[in-house]
């Protein structure tokens, strides 16, 4: 158990890795709210399936916002200023999402985690994301904070060598996950999303990645 206090009831933190923990039902509270500033992101920057080197289309579909966006295509994947989709700069971070990603950051013993690049991941029934590092950031300081809503999914989590054993673990509703220091570049991806209804996202499952990248291209 963690020492932290969140709504007058101690902070649970669940060790997965070295500096890598689950914080559960973390990001619960605001969840409802949390999902509904997604939707409104989408309406300037819509979810999309992009391309990734090699041709295939991702069957995750995402946007982004802030400074930087995370993007794939036939050149390969960088952070961008401007949404290609468009053309104009990401949607802002909201504060919301900030102060979110620096407590859940405090929480798990990173302290002053300011993101500058969101990542908003949207899983549809059967879509994953297949074993893979967070290494376009530039900088490996920071950590990442993830954050899960709507349906529950199988999550991966290995070392920082590919063939490294994995754990696998169910993030749900609200859950919280943040690796960083010895974790920072250890392999992760998500399960095909199994078929189910959430009450506050229907088939879907919503995945919010808050990172700091130095390395912003465009
Ligand atoms: C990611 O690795 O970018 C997303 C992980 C997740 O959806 O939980
Ligand atoms: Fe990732």
């Amino acid at each position: 158990m963690g020492e932290d206090l969140f709504d007058g009831v101690p902070a649970q933190k669940i060790e997965i890795a070295p500096e890598a923990f689950i914080l559960p039902r973390f990001a619960f509270e605001t969840a409802a709210r949390l999902v509904t500033l997604i939707e409104k992101i989408d309406k300037t920057a819509p979810f999309r399936h992009m391309k990734l080197r090699r041709g295939r289309t991702m069957s995750v579909a995402l946007t982004n916002c802030g400074e930087a966006g995370w993007v794939s295509d036939c050149r390969g994947y960088r952070y961008e200023k401007l949404d290609p989709h468009s053309g104009k700069a990401w949607p802002d971070i909201p504060p919301e999402f900030i102060e979110l990603a620096e407590q859940a950051a405090r929480s798990a013993g990173f302290d002053g985690f300011l993101p500058n690049a969101c990542l908003i991941n949207r899983y549809e029934i059967g879509a994953r994301l297949s074993l893979h590092q967070d290494k376009d950031e530039g900088d490996f300081r920071y950590p990442i904070v993830s954050v899960s809503l709507g349906l529950p999914a199988k999550f991966l989590f290995g070392g920082p060598q590919r063939s490294d054993k994995v754990k696998r673990m169910i993030l749900s509703h609200g859950d919280v996950c943040v690796w960083g220091g010895a974790s920072r570049l250890c392999y992760h991806g998500i399960d095909p999303l199994k078929p189910g209804e959430h009450a506050l996202t229907g088939a879907v499952r919503y995945n919010l990645t808050f990172r700091r990248t130095s390395e912003i291209s465009g």
